[in-house]
């Protein structure tokens, strides 16, 4: 089992010309999801997107960025390519228009209204972040603090409060983080998430 994951991944990396260097995205070159001339979805996406996985909740092929991610991160079966497939403990809806009533999602977050793989990741490699969640969560110890961000109603009001979530789709708000005095993240040249 773990051999044939293996050769799926070793497949995948050469294919898409990753490296390993860090294991997660941070070792995908931005080519390996976004194809300079040989463009394949949205966003000018390397990889074909992912029109076999069926979502759970709405019982239809997944569209925009989420068939994008699915084209990596579901079996091969499914039409994925086995790399850490989400759909053995995906039990959260996606893909859905939220029902506000049960969640907000902030507007910055939607995708057409929806509710995305990239409503909870920030999957770029400038997010520190556990797992490229939008909110530290110390490494998953303080979860509920993610939770807090669309769930808010239910959450410790000192942590909605405080929480910042990270968003790199606003280029005009980057700080160069080597311009930030000694800031002790922003000494490796590759910052490891946390
Ligand atoms: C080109 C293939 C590819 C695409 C597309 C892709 N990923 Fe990944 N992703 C990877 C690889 C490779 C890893 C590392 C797997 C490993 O470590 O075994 C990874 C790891 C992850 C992890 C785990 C990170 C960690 O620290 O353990 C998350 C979360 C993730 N991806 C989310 C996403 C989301 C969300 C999308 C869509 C926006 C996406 N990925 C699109 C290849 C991809
Ligand atoms: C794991 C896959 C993945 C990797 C690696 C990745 N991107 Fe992206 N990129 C995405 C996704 C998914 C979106 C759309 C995100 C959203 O809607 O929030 C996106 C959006 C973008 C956009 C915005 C496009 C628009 O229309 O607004 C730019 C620009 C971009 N990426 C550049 C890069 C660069 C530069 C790198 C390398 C440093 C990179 N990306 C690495 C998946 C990836
Ligand atoms: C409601 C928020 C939410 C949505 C939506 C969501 N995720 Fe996640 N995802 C999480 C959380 C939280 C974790 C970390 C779980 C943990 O490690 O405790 C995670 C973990 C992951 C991982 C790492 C799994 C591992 O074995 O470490 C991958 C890959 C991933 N998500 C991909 C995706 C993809 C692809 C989608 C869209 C189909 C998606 N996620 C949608 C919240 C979300
Ligand atoms: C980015 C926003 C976002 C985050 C973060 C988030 N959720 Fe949700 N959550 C939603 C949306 C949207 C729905 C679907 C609402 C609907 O039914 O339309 C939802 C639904 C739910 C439901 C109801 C599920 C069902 O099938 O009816 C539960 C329970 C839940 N979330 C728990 C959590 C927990 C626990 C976390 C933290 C680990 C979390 N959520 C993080 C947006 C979010």
């Amino acid at each position: 089992m773990f051999l044939r994951i293996f050769a799926v991944c070793v497949f995948v990396l050469s294919l898409v010309s990753m490296s390993w260097a860090a294991g997660a995205h941070d070792g995908l070159l931005c080519t390996g999801c976004h194809g300079i001339h040989t463009a394949k979805g949205d966003i000018i996406f390397a990889v074909e997107p992912n029109k076999k996985a069926i979502n759970p909740k709405t019982k239809q092929p997944n569209t925009g960025t989420t068939a994008l991610c699915l084209g990596c991160h579901e079996t091969p079966d499914k039409g994925g390519m086995g790399i850490m497939a989400v759909s053995g403990h995906m039990s959260h809806p996606f893909g859905v228009t939220p029902n506000t009533k049960v969640a907000t999602v902030p507007a910055a977050f939607l995708r057409e209204g929806k509710l995305e793989c990239v409503g909870c990741h920030d999957p770029h490699p400038s997010n520190p972040f556990y797992k490229y969640l939008r909110v530290d969560t110390s490494k998953g110890a303080k979860m509920t603090d993610f939770c807090a961000m669309c769930h808010s109603s239910k959450a410790d009001p000192n942590v909605v409060k405080n929480l910042k979530m990270f968003n790199s789709m606003d280029e005009r708000s980057y700080v160069p983080a080597a311009v930030t005095p000694a800031a002790p993240a922003s000494a490796p040249a590759a910052p490891r998430r946390k």
